[in-house]
């Protein structure tokens, strides 16, 4: 029996219950394969006693439009920086990187196949390196990851977030004041800019483009002078001021990886207040909804196409890569490229020029 094992890493997305099971179907049509899948990434791994669990085609018999996933993930920690407390009380981390291969080894694991965004890959990379057969599978509602056209999850966020731009116009205009929703996305403007053009915002702010609060003020100003008493407004949780930094907080969640980005929408308000804006503002964070629940067709439809991609590199071996779609195809990349870049929004292309032939105020 050949044994794969299957992890889920970083934020969760809808979709990456339809990765499973893709990989699962697929597995199951071959003779003498069996795939495990290791609880909240490779902590699983990492954990004693162990926790991972057999997927076969019962397991994820009807999963592919149930949100979250069903092997659980986590952003904190991972094999290089697994968080250890200190005899002080603070924390450090430890690299268990060579300690998780060996176990991987005992276990008869011949291949691991990583569904996760940036931040996952690279530990996928970092694993290669260190001569595990490992292949990634991009995910991110975040839409941020190079050399894919998308990832599994960020149609579906898109939609969340255009039917929150949609109940916020009709209320907007009922009261005649400005309402701002804020986004996730982190550094990538992908999911504002397109909800905002899909839902018809007069503003959207992102963080590939600096806002300078004068033009925004302007134009919203200006909307009103016309006699159209109402406004919305779309601002990325990575936007900032020219100038100026993303908003972030503070997180007390032991070795959480990256910035945690928060409080873009209440300072724009702030400052719009400032600038004199007299209309009343408000302020809506979209948050976590954006990440649960259902994913639309297109995900599924992606997400299983890459689960079954997957399983058929680990039969070639064709190790050290990472699953991605290029329209038509989907295909396999080097890993090492996957994770030497992100990708923004940019200024040249079509998307934000439809945007601002529409009369969108992108803040510049
Ligand atoms: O990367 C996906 C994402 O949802 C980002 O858009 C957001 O900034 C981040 O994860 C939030 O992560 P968490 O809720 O796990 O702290």
């Amino acid at each position: 029996m050949k044994r794969v094992l299957i992890g889920t890493g970083g934020g969760d997305c809808p979709g990456l219950n339809a990765v499973i099971r893709g990989v699962v179907k697929r597995a199951s049509r071959e003779k003498n394969w069996e795939i495990i899948g290791s609880i909240n990434s490779f902590d699983g791994i990492l954990r004693e006693p162990t926790e991972v669990v057999v997927l076969d085609e019962k397991t994820v018999a009807g999963i592919h439009f149930r949100g979250g996933t069903i092997i659980g993930t986590t952003n904190k920690g991972g094999p290089f920086e697994w968080p250890v407390k200190n005899t002080d009380g603070t924390w450090g981390t430890a690299d268990r990187s060579d300690e998780m291969i060996r176990k991987l080894g005992y276990m008869g694991v011949e291949a691991v196949i990583n569904v996760g965004g940036d931040g996952s890959q690279r530990i996928s990379q970092a694993l290669y390196e260190k001569g595990l057969n490992i292949i990634g599978v991009p995910k991110t509602i975040d839409n941020d990851l190079p050399f894919t056209d998308y990832t599994f999850g960020y149609q579906t966020a898109v939609q969340i977030a255009t039917e929150a731009v949609d109940k916020l116009v009709t209320t907007a205009a009922s009261h005649n004041r400005i309402l701002i929703l804020e986004v996730m996305g982190r550094d990538a403007g992908w999911i504002a800019l397109n909800a905002a053009i899909a839902g018809g915002a007069e503003v959207c702010l992102i963080p590939e483009i600096p806002y300078n609060i004068k033009k925004v003020r302007d134009s919203l100003e200006s909307r009103f002078s016309k006699g159209k008493g109402f406004a919305n407004i779309v601002i990325a949780e990575g936007a900032m001021p020219e100038g100026g930094e993303p908003s972030a907080g503070e997180t007390d969640e032991v070795g959480y990886r990256g910035l945690k980005l928060s409080g873009a929408a209440v300072r724009l308000a702030n400052e719009l207040k400032d600038e004199g804006v007299e209309p009343d503002i408000r302020e809506t964070v979209l948050g976590h909804l954006q990440r649960g629940g259902i994913p639309v067709a297109y995900d599924r439809i992606l997400a299983t196409q890459f689960g079954v991609k997957a399983f058929e590199m680990v039969m070639e071996k064709n190790y050290g890569k990472m699953v991605s779609y290029r329209h038509p195809d989907i295909v396999s990349i080097p890993l090492a490229d996957a994770v030497q870049k992100k990708k923004y929004v940019t200024l040249e292309s079509d998307l934000v020029n439809t945007a601002r032939g529409i009369g969108m105020c992108l803040g510049d």
